[in-house]
C-alpha cells in the first residue's frame, strides 16, 4: 500500500511559515518521571514565550492519552508508538511554523532517538526533567506511586517500570536543588538563540 503513496510537494514550505510568525519552529521536549515536573515547567516557559509574541502549542501525557492516544496501554510497545505518533504530530506542528513543547514520560532512550530523526536534530531541544524517585514518590501528586505500590498500576515507571535516563540533554534540571522559576530561566536563555527566524 504505502508503495503507491507519493510525497505531494507544496509550494508555501516551513521557510514561509516561519518567516510569516517572524519566528524560528523547533521542538522542546520534557522527559522525567511522572510527577518530576515536566508540565508545570513546561506550563510556565509556555506562559513566557507567549508573552514574547512567541507562537507556541503543547503536547502533554495525560491529555494526549485522553484523545488521539487513547488506545495505548502503558506496555514497551505501547509507549514506543505514544511516542512516535507525538513526533510525527510535533513535526507538523514545527512545519506550520510554531514553537512546540511536549511533556511525556518517554522513558527509553531508543524512542527518544527516534523524535530526533523525525524532527530531525537542528529541531529538537531534549529537557531533562531530573526529579529522583524518592522525591516523585514524595510528591505523588496524583496518587499513582501509592497505587503502583500497592499492585493496582502495572509497568508504573520507577517502580515496576525502567526510566533511562538521557546521557546528554541539552538541559538538565534538578528539580530538588532549582526553583521553577530558576528553571525557566536556564531554559529561555538556552532557547534564546534559537527562538528568531533565519532566512535558509
Ligand atoms: S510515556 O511513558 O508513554 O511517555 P506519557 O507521558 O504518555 O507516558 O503518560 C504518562 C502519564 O500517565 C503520567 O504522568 C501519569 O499521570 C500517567 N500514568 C498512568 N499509568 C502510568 C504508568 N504505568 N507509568 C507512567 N505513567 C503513568
Amino acid at each position: 500500500m504505502k508503495d503507491n503513496i507519493v510525497t505531494h510537494h507544496y509550494q508555501v514550505t516551513i521557510n514561509d511559515r516561519r518567516k510569516a510568525n517572524n519566528q524560528n519552529s523547533f521542538l522542546m521536549w520534557f522527559t522525567g518521571l511522572s510527577g518530576s515536573g515536566k508540565s508545570t515547567i513546561a506550563n510556565v516557559v509556555e506562559q513566557r514565550l507567549q508573552k514574547k509574541g512567541i507562537k507556541t502549542y503543547t503536547l502533554d501525557g495525560d491529555n494526549i492519552r485522553k484523545g488521539i492516544n487513547k488506545d495505548l496501554t502503558f506496555s514497551p510497545e505501547d509507549r514506543t508508538e505514544n511516542i512516535r505518533r507525538i513526533a510525527e504530530v510535533s513535526n507538523l506542528m514545527i512545519d506550520a511554523g510554531l514553537v512546540v513543547l511536549a511533556a511525556f514520560v518517554s522513558p527509553y532512550k531508543k524512542d527518544r532517538d527516534n523524535i530526533k530523526s523525525i524532527v530531525k536534530d537542528v529541531n529538537f531541544v531534549e529537557i531533562y526533567i531530573n526529579t529522583s524517585v524518592e522525591e516523585c514518590e514524595r510528591r505523588d501528586v496524583k496518587g499513582l506511586y501509592k497505587k503502583a505500590r500497592a499492585g493496582e498500576i502495572k509497568n508504573m515507571t520507577g517502580i515496576t517500570a525502567p526510566y533511562e535516563a538521557p546521557e546528554h540533554p541539552e538541559i538538565e534540571i534538578k528539580t530538588e536543588q532549582e526553583t521553577v522559576e530558576e528553571a525557566v530561566e536556564k531554559i529561555l536563555k538556552f532557547i534564546e538563540p534559537i527562538l528568531k527566524y533565519k532566512n535558509e
